[in-house]
């Protein structure tokens, strides 16, 4: 059963304004993480357990006998790929993560081959992914669509989970959920995340990744967060009251030369021009929002540069080589953190721990 919130019968205007909390609450199923929607869903315990499984899933997966027992985890579950945005890593990452636990695919790149250009609306596109497969996920130009296809499911007879892979400007949790992987991986042996200062550079207005990322740090203490970014493209005014709520300390500055010698960890994003209405990003001068070879001595030996990728020319290309470059490994990261949501959802993960602790690898 879904949570006890009688959001049956109740149109899709009244559920889209519930407060975050009692949506959360109708996302879960039996109590379980079940729709993957939105970063405010995780809390410190949940995030530590995926880290935890996505720990020994890669683990496991080292050995080809591990390959296998994970190949034969999940083979009783179809996933549809629904990603009628521009995709390479987030749909590469799930994809192989659904390969490694064993599940089969279906997917739907081009909306034009689709019968939506037929005319069939939204809510039908969905209820009939939802008639193949047992998990839809899916990335849509449009903010709130993802949370719309879970309430026109549950509104059916076939209330598949759907995991949010990007809903237009506003949320990318499972983006923030390797992210936070990567963070907590490269911070393990330096008491984890809580303490850090994190900076986040470039369009933090428009890029979805950086709003699901200050979500999920808040679960973290005395985090300090620094957002750099012009004055037109800076912080939301939500994520930061989110963030004042919560009692986290950002600051907003204008230029990254302020941060490199404090942040522990330099977020990188690219201007998200794609939004634009008239150009209004084309004529920024982003000097001030690029890592280069010159900007490398400035920055805390220990610190480590992040990006979701994909890049334009914010990071040059020869940072690459510098051992605090870690946007590769975070890229690599997301499948592991992936094939973890799928084994949550699909309520496996104590499988794969129990395997784990008793192959010992
Ligand atoms: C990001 C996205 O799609 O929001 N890419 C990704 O999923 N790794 C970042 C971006 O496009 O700038």
């Amino acid at each position: 059963m879904k949570s006890t919130l009688n959001v049956k019968n109740c149109s899709w205007d009244q559920f889209a304004s519930l407060p975050t909390a009692q949506k959360i609450e109708f996302f879960k199923k039996d109590g379980r993480l079940y729709d993957v929607l939105i970063s405010q869903q995780f809390n410190r315990e949940l995030l530590e357990e995926l880290i935890n499984i996505a720990n020994a899933t890669r683990r496991i997966a080292k050995t080809k006998e591990g390959m296998i027992w994970l190949k034969n985890l999940l083979p009783h579950k179809r996933a549809m790929l629904y990603f009628i945005q521009p995709s390479t890593r987030t749909f590469l990452s799930f994809l192989n993560a659904c390969h490694i636990l064993g599940i089969s695919i279906s997917e739907v790149r081009d909306p034009s081959t689709s019968s939506e250009v037929k005319g069939e609306t939204y809510e039908d596109t969905i209820r009939t992914f939802s008639s193949y497969v047992d998990v839809i996920i899916m990335r849509h130009p449009q903010e709130g669509y993802s949370e719309k296809a879970t309430w026109v499911l549950n509104n059916s007879d076939r209330p598949v989970p759907i995991f949010n892979a990007g809903s237009g400007r506003d949320q990318h949790p499972t983006q923030a959920l390797l992210d936070i992987y990567t963070l907590h991986r490269n911070f393990a042996k330096r008491g984890g995340i809580d303490g850090k200062t994190i900076a986040m550079v470039g369009d933090l207005q428009r890029g979805r990744t950086v709003r699901s990322l200050s979500y999920l740090l808040s679960n973290y203490e005395d985090v300090t967060l620094y957002f750099v970014a012009p004055e037109r493209f800076q912080m939301k005014e939500d994520i930061k009251s989110f963030l004042e709520k919560k009692d986290i300390s950002y600051h907003e500055v204008d230029n990254i030369d302020k941060i490199l010698g404090k942040a522990d960890a330099v977020y990188m994003t690219r201007i998200q021009d794609e939004h634009d209405v008239s150009g209004e990003s084309k004529n920024y001068d982003y000097s001030n929002y690029r890592i280069g070879p010159e900007n490398l001595s400035a920055l805390k030996e220990d610190a480590i540069i992040m990006h979701p990728l994909p890049r334009r020319n914010e990071i040059d290309p020869i940072v690459d080589n510098d051992p605090r470059a870690k946007y590769w490994r975070q890229e690599r990261n997301g499948m592991w953190i992936r094939a973890a949501l799928l084994i949550k959802v699909f309520n496996v993960e104590e499988s794969v721990i129990e395997y784990y602790d008793s192959t010992a690898i």
